[in-house]
C-alpha cells in the first residue's frame, strides 16, 4: 500500500457552547503562556501537548483500547498528550459488527480516558471503504446508502458533543494522476455519497467539526491533492457542511515529506476550513527522521488554521508499520531524537495562539444593534476592489525553492460578480511553468494567461477565487493585470 461565531442563529446552540468554552480556554491559555514567559524563558514546556497547548493546538496519539493496561504506554499517553484518536474502535466494523447492533465498549474506553482528563477526542471515521463489516460489504445501491446514512447517524448521535472533530470520510480518492473517486461500493450508490454522509453527520452532531480526512494529500503538487482540494472548495461554494480537511501525513520514502507541505496546509485552509495533521508518522531514525518532525511541526504552526497534529501510535512497536521505526518513542518507551525535536519545534513555535477556527456561519447572522454612524471615512485599510466587472490578482503564496517554485494566486471581484476571468502574469525571465491547477494557462512561459476553469468562473461581488502553478526558475510577485466578464 502506497501510504505513503457565531452569532446566536449562526450556529447551532451546542456548537456555540463549545466556541465560548473555546474563547475562555485560550483566553486563558495565552494567559498561562505570556506568564511563563515572562517568568522565564527556560521555563519551556516539557511535553508535546503542552507545547502545543500554549500554541492554541492539540497534540494527540492514535491510542489502542487494549494497550490501556500497559503502564508504559499509558504512562506516556498521559504524561505527553492531550487529544486521542482510537487507532481501530471506532471504525464501522468495530462499532456496527452486525446491522443495526451497535458495541460501543471498546471506543467508549478510549473517548473515557480521554474525555476524563480533558482532552480531545478526533473521532475516526464514519464512512469509509475499508473495515466494513462483511454485512455492509455485501451491500449496495440504496441499501447500502440508506445503512451508511443511518451509521454516520447513530454513532455521531450516540457521540454528541463528545467529539471535536469527526473524519466523516476517509480516503475516497484514488492514488495515482486520475484525480478520480477511488471505485467501492460507497462510491457506487453515487457520488454524493460524501456530502450525503456530511450532512448526516452535522444534523447528528452539530457541534462537532466535520473531517474530510486522506493520505497522499499532503504534496501540493500530486493529483490526488488536488482532486480533494477541488472537492472540498465546491463544498464550500455549495454550502455542504464541512469544516476541516485531515492530512494523514504518513512519511516514508514512497510518499516523502516535500517543502511544500506548508504550502498544501495554507491552501486548504484559505478555503475556509480548519487543517489536521491525523496519522503522522516518519519512516526513518536519527537526525533525518527528526529534522523532518521539525519541520512537519514547523508548517503546522505556521499556518493559523492548522489545529493540531496526531503522531499515529506511541512507541515503535506500536505503529502499523514498526519495521519503520516511524514514532516518537523507541520500543522501550524512551524518547528518541524525533520527540527531541518535535518538543523544540513546538516551544520555538511562540506563544501567540491561532485565532479561533469556527468555519463562517452558514445562515446570515441577525442584525445586531446598528453602530454609530462614523463622523469621518477611516482610511482604507486594503486596496478597495475595482469596480466594475473588474477584478484584482495577486499572489496569495509563493513556496520557492533553489530551481522551482509553488505559486498560489487569489483573484478578487471587483463591485460585480464576474462570469469569467483572466489573469496575466509576466513570468521571470528563464522561468517555465509546469503545472497548472483551477486555471487554463496560455503559454508556459513570458507572458501567460491563465483563464478560469469551468468551476471557478463565478465569483461573486468582492468574492475570491484561486489558482495556482508550479513551475522552474523562479516564481513572480506582486499583483497582476486581471479582467472580468
Ligand atoms: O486484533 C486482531 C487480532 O485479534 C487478529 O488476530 C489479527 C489477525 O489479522 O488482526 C487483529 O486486528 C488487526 C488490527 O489492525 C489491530 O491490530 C487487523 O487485522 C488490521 O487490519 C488492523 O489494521 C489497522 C488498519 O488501519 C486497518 O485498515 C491498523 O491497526 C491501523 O493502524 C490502520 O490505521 C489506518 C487508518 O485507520 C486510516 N489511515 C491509514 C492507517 C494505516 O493503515
Amino acid at each position: 500500500m502506497k501510504y505513503a461565531f457565531a452569532r446566536a442563529s449562526g450556529r447551532p446552540a451546542t456548537r456555540l457552547r463549545s466556541r465560548s468554552a473555546l474563547i475562555s480556554a485560550v483566553v486563558g491559555l495565552s494567559l498561562v503562556a505570556t506568564s511563563v514567559v515572562v517568568a522565564s524563558s527556560a521555563s519551556a514546556a516539557t511535553t508535546l501537548g503542552a507545547s502545543a497547548a500554549e500554541r492554541g493546538r492539540y497534540f494527540g496519539a492514535a491510542v489502542a483500547a487494549n494497550k490501556l493496561s500497559d503502564s508504559t504506554y499509558v504512562g506516556i499517553l498521559n504524561r505527553e498528550f492531550n487529544s486521542v484518536t482510537a487507532e481501530n474502535e471506532m471504525k464501522i466494523d468495530a462499532l456496527e459488527p452486525q446491522q443495526g447492533r451497535f458495541t460501543y465498549t471498546n471506543a467508549d474506553r478510549i473517548v473515557n480516558h480521554a474525555l476524563s482528563r480533558g482532552w480531545k477526542v478526533r473521532g475516526h471515521t464514519l464512512a469509509w471503504h475499508s473495515q466494513q463489516p462483511e454485512w455492509m460489504r455485501n451491500m449496495s445501491g440504496t441499501a447500502l446508502r440508506n445503512a451508511m446514512l443511518n451509521h454516520v447517524t447513530q454513532v455521531a448521535t450516540y457521540y454528541r458533543g463528545k467529539i471535536d472533530s469527526w473524519d466523516v470520510v476517509n480516503e475516497a480518492f484514488d492514488d495515482g494522476n486520475s484525480g478520480a473517486r477511488r471505485d467501492s461500493n460507497l462510491q457506487r450508490t453515487g457520488n454524493d455519497w460524501i456530502e450525503a454522509a456530511f450532512r448526516a453527520a452535522r444534523a447528528a452532531d452539530p457541534g462537532a467539526k466535520l473531517c474530510y480526512n486522506d493520505y497522499n494529500t499532503d504534496n501540493w503538487t500530486w493529483a490526488k491533492t488536488q482532486a480533494v482540494y477541488r472537492m472540498v472548495q465546491d463544498f464550500k461554494q455549495r454550502g455542504v457542511p464541512i469544516d476541516c480537511v485531515g492530512f494523514q501525513s504518513h512519511f516514508n520514502a514512497q510518499s516523502a515529506y516535500n517543502s511544500n507541505y506548508r504550502t498544501t496546509l495554507s491552501s486548504f485552509a484559505a478555503l475556509g476550513v480548519d487543517v489536521q495533521i491525523t496519522e503522522l508518522d516518519i519512516e526513518g531514525s536519527g537526525t533525518q527522521q527528526a529534522d523532518t518532525y521539525r519541520r512537519v511541526v514547523q508548517d503546522c504552526l505556521a499556518v493559523p488554521r492548522c489545529n493540531g497534529i496526531t503522531v499515529w501510535g506511541i512507541r515503535d512497536s506500536d505503529s502499523w508499520r514498526s519495521y519503520g521505526t516511524p514514532l516518537l518513542f523507541d520500543n522501550n518507551g524512551n524518547k528518541k531524537q524525533a520527540y527531541n525535536a518535535t518538543l523544540e519545534a513546538l516551544n520555538a513555535g511562540g506563544t501567540t495562539p491561532p485565532p479561533t477556527t469556527a468555519p463562517p456561519p452558514t445562515t446570515a447572522p441577525p442584525p445586531t444593534t446598528a453602530p454609530p454612524p462614523p463622523t469621518t471615512a477611516p482610511p482604507p485599510t486594503t486596496t478597495p476592489p475595482p469596480g466594475g466587472s473588474g477584478c484584482t490578482a495577486s499572489v496569495a503564496s509563493v513556496d520557492q525553492w533553489n530551481g522551482g517554485f509553488v505559486a498560489q494566486i487569489r483573484v478578487t471581484a471587483g463591485s460585480s460578480s464576474l462570469n469569467g476571468w483572466a489573469v496575466t502574469i509576466g513570468l521571470p525571465s528563464g522561468s517555465a511553468l509546469t503545472n497548472t491547477w483551477n486555471a487554463n494557462p496560455s503559454g508556459t512561459s513570458g507572458n501567460v494567461t491563465f483563464r478560469n476553469v469551468s468551476y471557478n468562473g463565478s465569483v461573486g461581488a468582492g468574492a475570491t477565487a484561486e489558482f495556482g502553478f508550479q513551475g522552474t526558475g523562479t516564481a513572480p510577485s506582486g499583483s497582476f493585470a486581471c479582467s472580468g466578464s
